[in-house]
């Protein structure tokens, strides 16, 4: 069983520090975990040249998305984490969503999660959260759960205990086969 969180905060933040606790939950059940940082990553915006979805012919962008795709491919379960910008994902979550236009139907029946995190209350937070998991369904991966939280500056949501067991349980859910 493999695990790979995907984290669309270009800080080493609040989602990142959610995600980690994801992969710790999946870790204790026994799976092999992997945390991709899009902001390491260098991911240009969908060119829409459609090769990609088209045709049998790959996207012309050379870029880091392929080897990105290959880890997805290659997981059991895909945990998806944004911090909420404007009521929406992150732009380089947002890049990476619509790059994975030519592998639809390629994650199929995958395991899938989603994070989320925002500086104001939860209500506005569930704008972010709502691109995850339709991107998670788009993709008709199953989702097993998500959660979001409030957090201004990077590492404070590691105070709130309530969304860290929530976080942990949800890696634990994820690494069930
Ligand atoms: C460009 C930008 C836009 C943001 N827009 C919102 C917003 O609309 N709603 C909100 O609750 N927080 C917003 N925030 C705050 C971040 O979501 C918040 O600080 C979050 O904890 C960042 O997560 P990170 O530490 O993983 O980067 C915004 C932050 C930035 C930099």
């Amino acid at each position: 069983m493999k695990v790979v969180a995907i984290c669309g905060s270009p800080r080493k933040g609040n989602t990142e520090a959610m995600l980690k606790r994801v992969l710790d939950g999946a870790k204790s059940k026994g799976a092999a975990i992997e945390l991709v940082n899009l902001s390491d990553k260098k991911i240009e915006p969908c060119r829409a040249v459609c090769d990609c979805f088209e045709t049998e012919r790959k996207c012309p962008i050379e870029d880091d998305m392929a080897e990105v795709i290959n880890k997805m491919l290659a997981a059991d379960a895909i945990v998806f984490g944004s911090p909420d910008y404007f009521k929406n994902v992150s732009g380089i979550m947002k890049n990476f969503i619509d790059r994975t236009n030519g592998i639809c139907g390629k994650l199929k029946g995958k395991k899938a999660a989603a994070v989320s995190v925002g500086a104001q209350d939860l209500q506005n937070v569930q704008f972010c959260e709502n691109v995850l998991i339709e991107f998670a369904k788009g993709h008709e991966m199953k989702l097993v759960g998500s959660v979001k939280a409030t957090a201004e500056k990077a590492g404070e949501v590691l105070k709130n205990k309530e969304v860290i067991k929530k976080c942990l349980e949800l890696g634990k859910k994820l690494s069930f086969p």
